[in-house]
């Protein structure tokens, strides 16, 4: 089985080939440095990049994979894209490019969901899908638009038992960023610099939101911003005023552990409530050192991470959604995700 994918949900352009369990290839470009003078994506941009950049990025993942161009009918069994969630305009750059591979290719197209690519990238080890997830397992996604805890029981066959309210975690990493001066992405600036914290950090409180499954960010996000205009004055951040950088250096450390215990402590009492004892955690904030460690720590549960090559944005686990949809049989020629995914936001 061969599979062609794609992924243009944010900053990321993405195309993939997978061959059996096997990547032959994967093409990212990482928009950051277009995004990066504004602190966080902008989305008219992103389009545009998306379109500029996925002949390259395609012609690129092809060449690795030994395809031929142009391509013909039977090159592909199927083309996958992300369908969602994710910025309107660059959903429907990714799309169309798949939609087009698809017609020369003679293949159907299958449409996954983005954050079902996040959680099934768990199973690549290097370039090869050796390492299959165990259901039932309870999935944590985090990644700059989402937060999601999934009761996932079979490969498309999930119940999102909570999600945020507010800010996605990755977000929060990218607001705090911002207002301490320090660089987008905000997840590794902020990672970066709370390994050079001497000390613990202000203790910020811990977002727990009892009787729900729902997580809650900009509270966080807020008592970091308090802290600072309590330290720097009130117009701290129209004043671009920074706090020196050891003292930075605690403020991350204290928020990066706030968010780690809130997502470790809801993530471990679901599972547990549940009786499930296998964790997988997915998305661009669970390549967060921090948050590995504080999931490492659980005692009596199985916890997944994917590779950190794998935790940010790529076609790979795009493909890997279809292949395993193939594999079940469901969902051939057409664009169709598990019900319970399908719910308003998440399509094009
Ligand atoms: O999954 P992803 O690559 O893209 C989306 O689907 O949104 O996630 C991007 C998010 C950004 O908010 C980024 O700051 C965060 O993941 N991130 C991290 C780390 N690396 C990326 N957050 C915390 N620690 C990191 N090391
Ligand atoms: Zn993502």
């Amino acid at each position: 089985m061969k599979i062609l994918a794609f992924e243009t949900t944010c900053d990321e352009t993405s195309a993939a080939v997978l061959e059996g369990r096997v990547l032959r290839s994967n093409a990212v470009f990482s928009q950051i440095r277009l995004h990066r003078r504004y602190s966080g994506v902008v989305p008219e941009l992103a389009s545009r990049a998306h379109l500029e950049k996925i002949p390259f990025v395609l012609k690129g993942a092809l060449g690795a994979a030994g395809c031929r161009l142009p391509l013909r009918a039977g090159a592909f069994d199927a083309v996958a894209f992300s369908r969602g969630p994710g910025l309107p305009g660059a959903l429907m750059v990714g799309r169309v490019a798949a939609e087009a591979a698809a017609g020369l290719a003679r293949a159907p197209l299958i449409g996954v969901s983005h954050l079902e690519g996040h959680l099934l990238a768990c199973e690549f080890e290097g370039a090869k899908a050796s390492r299959p997830l165990e259901f039932p397992l309870l999935a944590l996604l985090v990644s700059g638009g989402h937060t999601e805890l999934w009761h996932a029981r079979g490969y498309g066959d999930y119940r999102v038992l909570g999600r945020t309210r507010d800010d996605a975690a990755g977000e929060a990493f990218d607001k705090v960023a911002k207002l301490l001066g320090l660089p987008y992405p905000g997840g590794p600036s902020v990672e970066k610099a709370a390994a050079r914290a001497r000390g613990e950090g202000p203790g910020f409180p811990r977002p727990h939101m009892e009787g729900t499954w729902d997580f809650s960010f900009s509270g966080l996000k807020t008592a970091v911003s308090y802290y600072l205009a309590g330290r720097l004055g009130q117009d701290f951040y129209k004043r671009a005023l920074r706090l020196p950088p050891a003292e930075a250096a605690l403020v991350c450390r204290g928020f990066q552990d706030a968010v780690a215990e809130t997502l470790v402590k809801k993530t471990a009492a679901a599972a547990r409530k549940l009786g499930l004892r296998r964790i997988a955690v997915g998305g661009g904030v669970s390549a967060n050192g921090a948050l590995r460690r504080a999931f490492g720590a659980l005692e009596g549960l199985e916890v997944r991470f994917s590779e950190k090559a794998y935790c940010s944005d790529n076609a790979a686990m795009v493909a890997l959604c279809a292949l395993r949809r193939l594999e079940a049989g469901k969902f051939a020629n057409s664009v169709k995700v598990s019900p319970e995914l399908d719910r308003p936001g998440w399509a094009i």
